[in-house]
């Protein structure tokens, strides 16, 4: 999901959200993090103003809502986008040449890690394992894994990516 602002067209609005996320957990200061992953999952990001308006409803220091907020990587302070690529940079993955994956989507996207393409499509990340390191080097696109993809497999998939 990619999101701009919070008043994007089909999403909620902040303030309803936050307060249907903040009822369902009682207004209970301790669903800090459950509240944050329930808008997390709405938003596709937390936006600053979500996270002022949880602040406020959860009666809860905005200091405090940010250090939870940027601590798991959960989260994501900034817009993602509606696929997210992450490529396996664990050590299983790294002696299998993941970094020339890394290198290769890099240039095919034309996006480093860390960043969101600018029409909304991608987001390209790292990650330090995902659990299959007998088919590295892996990246997932989404939820589906790719076990050492050509050049050629990864243009079809991102090409059929909307
Ligand atoms: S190190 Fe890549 S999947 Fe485990």
């Amino acid at each position: 999901m990619m999101v701009s602002t919070t008043k994007s067209k089909g999403l909620p609005k902040a303030s309803g959200a936050v307060k249907k996320a903040v009822g369902s957990y009682g207004k209970d200061k301790e669903a800090l993090i459950q509240v944050l992953l329930d808008l997390q999952a709405v938003f596709g990001w937390l936006p600053p103003g979500v996270l002022r308006e949880v602040s406020e409803q959860l009666d809860v220091p905005v200091v405090q809502v940010y250090r939870i907020a940027s601590y798991y990587k959960a989260f994501s302070l900034q817009p993602r986008g509606r696929h997210i690529i992450k490529v396996c940079m664990g050590t299983a993955c790294q002696v299998r040449r993941s970094p020339q994956l890394l290198n290769t989507i890099s240039a095919v996207l034309k996006m480093k890690p860390c960043e969101t393409s600018t029409d909304g499509r991608f987001t390209l990340e790292t990650v330090n394992c995902l659990g299959c390191c007998a088919m590295g080097p892996v990246v997932a696109i989404d939820d589906v894994y790719h076990s050492n993809p050509s050049t050629a497999d990864l243009q079809k998939v991102f090409e059929s990516a909307e």
